[in-house]
């Protein structure tokens, strides 16, 4: 993932160059950068504007002094007198999910509030998050292993898909039906308009914007500490190698080779751009 700082960097050697017609072909980061750089004129919510007083300044030393210090508070007036010591300053109490760092060809962002980065969560059982979804963008299939997650859109077009868990079917079960070979069930709708859904704890799920603007969520999450485990990633990590061949019932389109080759390129969390979406649309895709 590109820091601000090195697109900054590279937003600026481009400007430096610019006298000059560039004969040199752009690398697929600044057409990118061009791409999505419309956006921002036309959106005042990915304008990634910060209220300072809204930001969460503590320094990670302070953020731990301050959980474990909630941690033991024992009534609302004690914990009160940890995150409000000046009133009426509200800034212990606030989270500035507004970040937008994220550039192409990255899906977006996504920015969690959880007991880690905001304590203030911490007695309370709840998280929060505001995804940033790029055209294209696919949240990839990942689950909660602590949460539910009742996600909103309010801004474009999501398609919303979770695969349903079927507690039966796994063979060798005494008094159970044989195993069951093949795709379980998806449900999937498109989220546009406010429309929210809800993606049960530890259920598959993803979310992807199959439009050529940007799209933006608000999820609230019912854990301080939801956790975040990626489908993909985390089967694929499996070895030795005959795990994965073994559980996907030794299927000839995946040889060992290929597993061996895939594993690389696992991508963690929110990273992707949907290929025959980014032709649709016109984004640089390599
Ligand atoms: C926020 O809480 C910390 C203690 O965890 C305290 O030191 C700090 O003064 C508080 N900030 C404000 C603005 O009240
Ligand atoms: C609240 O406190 C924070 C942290 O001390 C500070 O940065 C901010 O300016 C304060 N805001 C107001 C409105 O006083
Ligand atoms: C925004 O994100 C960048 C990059 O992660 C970080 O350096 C910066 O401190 C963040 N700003 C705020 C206000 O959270
Ligand atoms: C779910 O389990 C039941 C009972 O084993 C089975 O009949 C059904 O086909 C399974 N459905 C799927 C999609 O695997
Ligand atoms: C759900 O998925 C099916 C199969 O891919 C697709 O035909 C359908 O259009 C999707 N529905 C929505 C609302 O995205
Ligand atoms: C969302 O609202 C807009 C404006 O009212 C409307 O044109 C559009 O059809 C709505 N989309 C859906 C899927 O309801």
């Amino acid at each position: 993932m590109q820091t601000i700082t090195s697109i900054l960097a590279l937003l600026a050697a481009a400007t430096m160059a610019s006298p000059v017609a560039i004969s040199e072909p752009q690398s697929l980061e600044a057409r990118s950068i061009e791409y999505y750089k419309r956006f921002d004129d036309l959106n005042p919510l990915t304008k990634r504007e910060v209220n300072p007083n809204t930001v969460n300044s503590l320094t990670p030393a302070q953020l731990e002094a301050q959980r474990e210090a909630l941690l033991l508070a024992q009534s609302e007036t004690a914990r009160e007198k940890i995150l409000f010591p000046n009133p009426p300053n509200a800034s212990n109490d606030t989270f500035q999910f507004i970040n937008n760092t994220v550039t192409p060809p990255t899906g977006g962002s996504i920015v969690l509030s959880t007991v880690s980065n905001f304590p203030a969560l911490g007695s309370t059982g709840l998280a929060g998050a505001v995804g940033f979804v790029n055209p294209c963008g696919l949240n990839t299939p990942h689950w909660h292993p602590r949460s539910n997650e009742l996600l909103t859109v309010v801004q474009g077009t999501l398609i919303g898909a979770l695969i349903l868990e079927n507690d039966s079917g796994f063979g060798n079960v005494v008094g159970a039906p044989p195993p069951v070979i093949g795709a379980l069930p998806q449900i999937n709708t498109t989220l546009t308009n406010y429309t929210g859904m809800l993606f049960p704890k530890g259920i598959i799920h993803w979310q992807f914007n199959p439009e050529c603007e940007p799209a933006v969520f608000v999820a609230g999450l019912d854990n301080p500490d939801p956790g975040r485990a990626e489908a993909a990633r985390g089967f694929f990590t499996a070895e030795p190698d005959e795990v994965v061949q073994a559980s996907t019932g030794y299927s000839d389109y995946l040889t060992p080779q290929q597993i061996k080759e895939l594993r690389p390129t696992l991508t963690s969390s929110f990273t992707s751009i949907v290929e025959s979406c980014a032709k649709k649309c016109g984004i640089p895709f390599e």
